[in-house]
């Protein structure tokens, strides 16, 4: 996708110094676009931790290169011990988003599998992982956009003349949250590329403020139109017949067909059901957690209360501030995801198709299918 005029991605190496891996602070946008320089796990780990990168798979990625770099840390037969213990720590940085754990575990096998190796050779197995991964997530959401666009087509050819299909999303499923395209943002992309009038409400996204922050500024540099709606909004425009259909990411969908994404998305599936407007997740295949029946079991990640006390944003000085907005001894929660039920959702938009939100669907989630 365009940043600033340039296509890219969201992580990215120097083939002669890989030792350094690089990425967007996503806490910056859209004020400022600000490279990221990752060069040791734990650098990794605080990016994951503190947000600088965010989203399910950018963070599955990142959390990858992080094992890679770990081999850096270490040498003889520190190593197989040391790889393994960072990939612990990784672990613990974020508990929602289940492409973290997905993307550990694909490089801990590797890990496991060459148990014996010198720190170097055992790198190259483990940058060769990292990016086959990113890669993979890059092409998913690529077939997620194409998939999708068969939605947005079909309610195109509904439409008078001039009149967009109006899409709401939820926080930020676009490509900063992936490595290229997004999930939910992929099919609105595509079929903005063809020529289809498409229209966004972005839901600002409140504590952090994804929807405003980075759904927006994608928008904007991609030219979609687009209008920045408060969270509590989306039910009287899908009221008013203002939606004609609502697109979101997840973070962790269970065998089941429930989803966990950014607080707030089962608010705009309760309305959206009670509008009969379509509700569609848009999701790659290693954000299924299959060792899951419900999405009872997902963790649900408990933030700090200052996010919701505080507003950021820059101020008239062209400086980046906080404001308090409420009582200072008010106490805040602050969960930062919720759990849509299955019955809810419209379908699955994956890699390899558009699927029902059941255990039937799920499991076909994995079987790829000519394009
Ligand atoms: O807390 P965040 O910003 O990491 O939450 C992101 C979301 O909830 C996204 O909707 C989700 O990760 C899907 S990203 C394609």
């Amino acid at each position: 996708m365009k940043l600033n005029g340039r296509s890219g991605r969201t992580i990215w190496f120097d083939d002669n110094k890989k030792h350094t891996i690089y990425t967007y602070d996503q806490r910056k946008f859209p004020h400022k676009t600000e490279v990221y320089e990752i060069k040791d796990s734990e650098t990794a780990a605080k990016a994951i931790e503190k947000m600088v990168v965010r989203g399910a798979p950018l963070i599955g990625i990142t959390a990858a290169f992080g094992v890679y770099l770990a081999c850096f840390e270490t040498q003889g037969d520190q190593t197989f011990t040391y790889v393994q213990e960072r990939i612990n720590r990784l672990r613990q940085t974020r508990p929602t988003a289940v492409n973290l754990f997905w993307a550990l575990n694909e490089q801990e096998k590797v890990l496991l599998e060459n148990k014996d190796l010198g720190h170097y050779e055992l790198a190259d197995l483990l940058f060769d992982n990292a990016v086959r991964m990113m890669k993979e997530d890059e092409a998913a959401c690529k077939a997620i956009g194409e998939y999708g666009l068969s939605i947005i087509e079909e309610l195109a050819a509904t439409k008078e003349d001039g009149e967009p299909v109006h899409i709401l999303t939820h926080c930020n499923a676009g490509w900063l949250a992936c490595i290229d395209w997004g999930t939910a943002t992929s099919p609105i992309y595509q079929a903005h590329e063809k020529g289809i009038n498409v229209h966004v409400w972005v839901d600002e996204t409140r504590p952090r403020n994804q929807g405003a922050n980075l759904t927006a500024f994608e928008l904007q540099q991609q030219g979609v139109p687009h209008h920045l709606i408060t969270d509590n909004a989306g039910g009287l425009l899908m009221r008013n017949g203002m939606v004609d259909l609502v697109i979101v990411g997840a973070d962790r969908v269970s065998r089941n067909g429930d989803v966990a994404n950014k607080i707030g998305t089962y608010l705009k599936a309760l309305a959206a059901n009670d509008n009969h407007i379509p509700f569609y997740v848009a999701l790659p295949s290693s954000t299924i957690d299959t060792a899951i029946a419900s999405g009872d079991e997902i963790k649900i990640e408990n933030r700090s209360d200052k996010e919701v006390k505080y507003v950021y944003g820059k101020n008239k000085a062209g400086a980046m501030d906080k404001v308090l907005i409420c009582p200072e001894e008010t106490p805040g929660y602050n969960p930062g995801f919720d759990i849509t039920p299955a019955h809810l959702i419209s379908g699955l938009i994956t890699e390899n198709g558009i699927k029902t939100a059941s255990e039937e669907g799920v499991s076909q989630c994995f079987m790829s299918v000519e394009l």
